[in-house]
């Protein structure tokens, strides 16, 4: 048996069919949507992640500005960097790109962003709404994962979820929105005593810990869906052939780059088990941005009262 793939791209794609229809709708309505991202200092992934957010906005027809901070700068620059942007009319949506660097105070940053601007939902009010389930949107990454269920038809109420991981951008907001929709929800951590049992009784399995390759079948019931939210680069060759060596094209990726992209699954150990998979790359992650899209379009049409 070999689990049946989630493919991210596809999905994506048909949510960026429908958001088009809206944007255009408010771009008529003399309200083009608009979305900040504030990116401090000089970590080489975060640069990535801004600069495929702005080029989605670029190839949505979304405005977008980039707003860069050196990576001295200090709690307040941002807090000014972001005070500029909550005032500024033609911006719907306001991301900090995480993480910052370590003398940047991230609660206090991501407290002054306006909530009704705040797209990635990391506001404590947001936060707090996500709980009581009156949010108006909910963090990207996680709002991706569910997506990408529905989208795929696979059925939430009632079943075991376990989340591996308890993350403010993931984990966290995740499990809230899995109990939301009557998952049974298990929330674990470095703490959590004998994982691979506890991970065994899920239904829905998501990892979202940081731990490349860690998650193998022995975590998985025979037949559950395995949603992989890990984004890892391993350089290490031996790594690589011991996992991959039965994949041509991944042992071709490290032969041209030295290294390759994987997520907290082992792919070739637990598609032998799970009935369906969210691979790395091309599962949750294009997923991530269209969410953040649909977040700011909502937040234009709520501030606009469209
Ligand atoms: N860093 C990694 N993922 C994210 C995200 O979804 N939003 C922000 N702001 N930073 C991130």
């Amino acid at each position: 048996m070999s689990a049946q793939l989630f493919d991210g791209a596809k999905i994506a794609q048909q949510i960026y069919d429908e958001l088009m229809v809206e944007i255009e709708s408010l771009r008529q309505a003399k309200h083009p949507p608009g979305l900040a991202a504030v990116l401090v200092g000089d970590n080489p992934a975060s640069r990535i992640y801004v600069n495929r957010k702005v080029a989605a906005c670029a190839r949505l027809n979304v405005v977008s500005r980039k707003v860069e901070l050196p990576q001295s700068a200090a709690t307040r620059d941002v807090l000014r960097a972001v005070d500029a942007l909550n005032e500024d009319d033609s911006m719907d949506g306001i991301l900090v790109q995480l993480p910052l660097p370590p003398q940047i105070d991230e609660k206090e940053i991501l407290a002054r962003v306006r909530p009704d601007k705040d797209v990635d939902g990391l506001h404590p009010l947001n936060i707090g709404a996500l709980v009581m389930g009156t949010h108006r949107w909910a963090p990207c990454t996680p709002s991706g994962v569910m997506e990408m269920l529905r989208r795929s038809g696979v059925e939430v109420a009632g079943r075991r979820a376990v989340v591996l991981g308890r993350s403010r951008l993931v984990g966290h907001p995740l499990a809230i929105l899995l109990m939301h929709a009557n998952a049974t929800v298990t929330i674990c951590h470095s703490k959590t005593r004998n994982l691979p049992a506890v991970s065994r009784e899920a239904d829905l399995l998501v990892a979202a810990i940081g731990r490349p390759l860690m998650i193998t079948e022995e975590f998985v019931k025979p037949g559950a869906t395995v949603i992989d939210v890990g984004i890892s680069k391993v350089t290490d060759g031996e790594t690589v052939r011991k996992v991959f060596h039965s994949v041509p094209e991944r042992m071709k990726e490290f032969d041209a780059k030295q290294y390759v992209i994987v997520g907290d699954v082992n792919p070739v150990s637990v598609e032998k088990v799970a009935g369906r998979l969210s691979p790395v790359p091309g599962g949750v992650g294009p997923l991530t941005i269209a969410m953040l899209i649909h977040n700011t379009v909502r937040a234009a049409k709520m501030r606009h009262g469209v």
